[in-house]
């Protein structure tokens, strides 16, 4: 097992190149392999969870070509859907994305696919999937009520459309459902209770397939096919959100980052850290597929805040570098209406908690979130990041801060979405 040794700095001043968006990273590879030519993919996340859609995708048939010295760069040869049953299950790693945006591919092949994943990914409920396309005709089984994978999936090369009215928002239930569509007869929909990610919309949009909009519904004429594009994907907000606290928390520090992906229903914590007090400017590129820019942010005493409602899937993946934000402000914040995070990688809510008070923070659990006393003096110490990436990193951020060192054990789960993690807080240790 890895470990990272976290001390604390005295400010943070630094432009951070951010690694690609691992959502986007994810739907490039599954839409160019759906697209009917060669796309090429730049900006690309090459972490373990976007490298298991890769994996998994040369298993039935698609090329991929990484460029031989930089694999942020790779080309994809689409074959219009006509995918071929893979050999073995397909391993899915930690990546519930994997899991899940695969299965809606998966529900309209004409064979059967097992699918696996880690320990985490195995304790993951995949009925939120499974549910929706056994409506449109497959036939998905899992363990238990919650279908948990190993997952068996019969394809329906007859794929019935639906309307569907999801319980949660959620950008992995809504681009299942829509790539599903895509081989559906008729027109599918997907409603929720609020906007979740869009990515999968504008990349449809981007490759010439059409979606319609509706409040928070969308709708898609089965049968269309992606056109082949290149795409370049933009750094990842939810790996900036490290960068964005280490330096926002800090009277004094700044941090600058380019080419951010700055996509309206990903960008809730740049809406937190400024109601906390933070300084943040940006300027954003509109012109590709993908909102990104330039953000620089200054650091100031904090402030606590309130978070819940529709913020929530804005920065759904950002609430364990919240919290951490939130234990170093003046004053309480509150997070409510998050009980997805109990469903993540790990049940943050619970790693969070437990975490922010071996480091001498008073926190109150809830169901659906937490309250956090925030302004007492961080002490360092051990924390298990128990297979999550998010805790992994948001923790070591937290010992930038903490009296005494920190000590992060398995921090190996960090390579899942942000490999040079590791590099790039060792360098900033160095220059403080
Ligand atoms: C993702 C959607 C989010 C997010 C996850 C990636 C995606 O989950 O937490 O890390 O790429 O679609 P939801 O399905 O809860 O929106």
């Amino acid at each position: 097992m890895a470990t990272l040794s976290i001390r604390s700095v005295s400010s943070i001043e630094a432009e951070i190149s951010v690694p690609g968006d691992k959502s986007v990273s994810h739907r490039a590879l599954l839409f160019s392999a759906l697209s009917d030519g060669e796309c090429e993919i730049s900006g690309f996340l090459a972490g373990e969870d976007c490298l298991s859609t890769a994996e998994a995708l040369r298993q039935m048939g698609v090329e991929i070509a990484f460029d031989e010295t930089d694999p942020t760069r790779l080309k994809v040869r689409g074959i219009a859907g006509r995918f071929t049953k893979p050999e073995d299950t397909l391993d899915c790693g930690n990546s519930g994305t994997t899991m899940r945006l695969l299965s809606g591919i998966l529900a309209a092949q004409p064979f059967t696919t097992r699918l696996t994943g880690d320990d985490s990914l195995r304790k993951r409920p995949m009925d939120r999937v499974a549910i929706p396309l056994r409506q449109m005709g497959a036939r998905v089984e899992g363990i238990g009520d919650r279908c948990t994978a190993p997952l068996r999936i019969d394809g329906s090369g007859e794929l019935a459309a639906i309307d569907y009215e999801s319980p949660v928002a959620s950008a992995q239930i809504k681009s299942a459902i829509l790539l599903a569509g895509l081989f559906a007869k008729g027109v599918t929909s997907v409603n929720e209770p609020h906007l979740s990610r869009d990515h999968t919309e504008r990349m449809f949009d981007y490759l010439g397939v059409i979606t319609t909009r509706e409040g928070t519904k969308v709708s898609l004429q089965g049968g269309q096919v992606p056109t082949a594009r290149d795409i370049v994907v933009p750094a990842d907000i939810s790996s900036a959100a490290f960068w964005l606290v280490a330096a926002a928390a800090r009277e004094g520090s700044w941090v600058k980052i380019d080419r951010l992906g700055l996509n309206p229903t990903r960008v809730g914590i740049l809406s937190v850290l400024s109601r906390m007090g933070a300084k943040i400017t940006q300027v954003i590129d509109d012109s590709g597929c993908e909102p990104m820019g330039s953000v620089e942010i200054h650091g100031t005493q904090l402030k606590g805040t309130e978070i819940g409602g529709e913020e929530i899937p804005t920065l759904i993946d950002e609430i364990p570098i919240i919290a951490v934000a939130a234990a170093l402000a003046e004053g309480k914040t509150v997070i409510r209406d998050a009980a997805e995070l109990r469903v993540k990688e790990s049940d943050r809510i619970a790693a969070v908690a437990d975490n922010l008070r071996r480091m001498g923070v008073q926190v109150e659990e809830f169901a659906d979130g937490m309250e956090i006393e925030g302004g007492a003096q961080l002490r360092g110490a051990e924390i298990q990041a128990i297979g999550d990436h998010r805790i992994g990193m948001s923790f070591a951020i937290a010992g930038l801060f903490a009296k005494g060192p920190t000590v992060i054990h398995g921090a190996e789960c960090i390579d899942t979405s942000y490999p040079d993690f590791v590099t790039e807080i060792k360098a900033l240790q160095k220059l403080a």
